[in-house]
């Protein structure tokens, strides 16, 4: 027994010296102190022995039992002292590395063009407005008198959501003149930014979403005076002092009379070029007197106020403000594009 004892302590020891890891080192303090361990086999035979050799034997198997416990605790210790070692040093930060800057997004072309324009029109007296993307046709087409046959209406110009053609992504910003009229005290100044919708294909003049800014006054005595001279301000503004303008009758449902207002080429100065397509000028919105009846549709008396209205393209604008060739350019968000401006 006494050469038992000695073998499991030496082998024990070695082995528990040499464990990598505490699962390896659990699985020792199993292997011999446990219930069914090596060592404890040999002191469940001690009861065979005399009781002559019992005592000197007993201590002797305390002894080892102390050995082996001490060697677990401090290889424990060890292997414990180890893997924190390790992994400080796995996680260490080396703050000599030469840090990441964060890359800064840009102010998109289009938002500086529409921030200029927001800034003339409330220097002017302007409230801006913001309404809803998903709009009903009564808005979008109906009190701005596009009766049921107009062809902006159609289900292959116009994005709908139900079959009844009542729902829709709006096609303009107009409808925000309704929303104005039926919300807000007389008189009204207001422009409406937004997003707007058609069913185009993508090239260089066209996306399915683009935006337009709506811009409206009502009150007693408005004429189209004051639609020129208001528009030939924004121009300036815009654009630049003696900047000229040109007025070209059209037509819209809701205004009466309707025009096109086409500025000047900023490329050759109205003799004609590639920019303007020869054209000398480039149309920028549409404009006009609101028609009596869509004034009365939303309970203002025609024979006491009367308005304008103008609806203009940003992406428009905003090309034309900084020479931008392509529209796809102004959504693709590339950063080489967009750091330019
Ligand atoms: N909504 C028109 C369009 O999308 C633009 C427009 C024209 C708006 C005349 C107006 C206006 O307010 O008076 O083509």
């Amino acid at each position: 027994m006494k050469e038992q004892l000695a073998k499991i302590r030496a082998e024990a020891l070695a082995a528990m010296e040499a464990a990598q890891d505490s699962a390896a080192l659990d699985a020792l303090r199993v292997q011999y102190l446990g219930k069914k361990g090596e060592l404890t086999a040999v002191l469940k035979m001690m009861g065979k022995l005399s009781p002559e050799e019992r005592p000197a034997m007993g201590q002797l198997a305390n002894e080892v039992r102390a050995a082996l416990e001490n060697a677990l605790e401090e290889q424990g210790k060890k292997l414990e002292a180890q893997a924190l070692d390790s992994r400080l040093k796995a996680e260490a930060l080396d703050i000599t590395i030469p840090g990441k800057t964060p890359r800064l997004g840009h102010r998109h072309p289009m938002y500086i063009a529409l921030d200029e324009i927001k800034e003339i029109f409330i220097g002017m007296g302007f409230d801006v407005l913001d309404g809803p993307e998903i709009e009903l046709a009564s808005y979008n087409f109906d009190r701005l008198n596009a009766d049921e046959g107009h062809p902006s209406r159609d289900w292959s110009d116009t994005f709908y959501f139900d079959t009844d053609s009542r729902v829709m992504l709006r096609s303009q910003t107009s409808p925000m003149q309704v929303r104005a009229m039926e919300t807000r005290e007389l008189p009204i100044r207001i422009i409406a930014p937004g997003r707007v919708y058609r069913k185009d294909e993508v090239d260089a003049t066209h996306s399915p979403m683009f935006h337009q800014v709506e811009g409206m006054v009502i009150d007693k005595g408005v004429t189209m005076a004051d639609l020129k001279g208001t528009l030939n301000a924004v121009v300036e503004h815009l654009y630049g002092k003696g900047t000229k303008t040109r007025f070209r009758p059209h037509h819209f449902p809701f205004t009466e009379p309707s025009c096109e207002m086409d500025v000047q080429c900023h490329k050759c100065g109205g003799v004609g070029c590639p920019t303007c397509k020869g054209e000398g000028w480039i149309e920028l919105l549409g404009a006009g007197m609101i028609h009596p009846r869509v004034l009365e549709m939303s309970g203002i008396d025609p024979s006491v106020y009367s308005g304008w209205a103008f609806g203009m393209g940003l992406e428009r604008t905003a090309m034309r403000r900084f020479k931008i060739a392509d529209l796809r350019l102004i959504f693709e968000n590339d950063m080489r594009f967009l750091e330019q401006f």
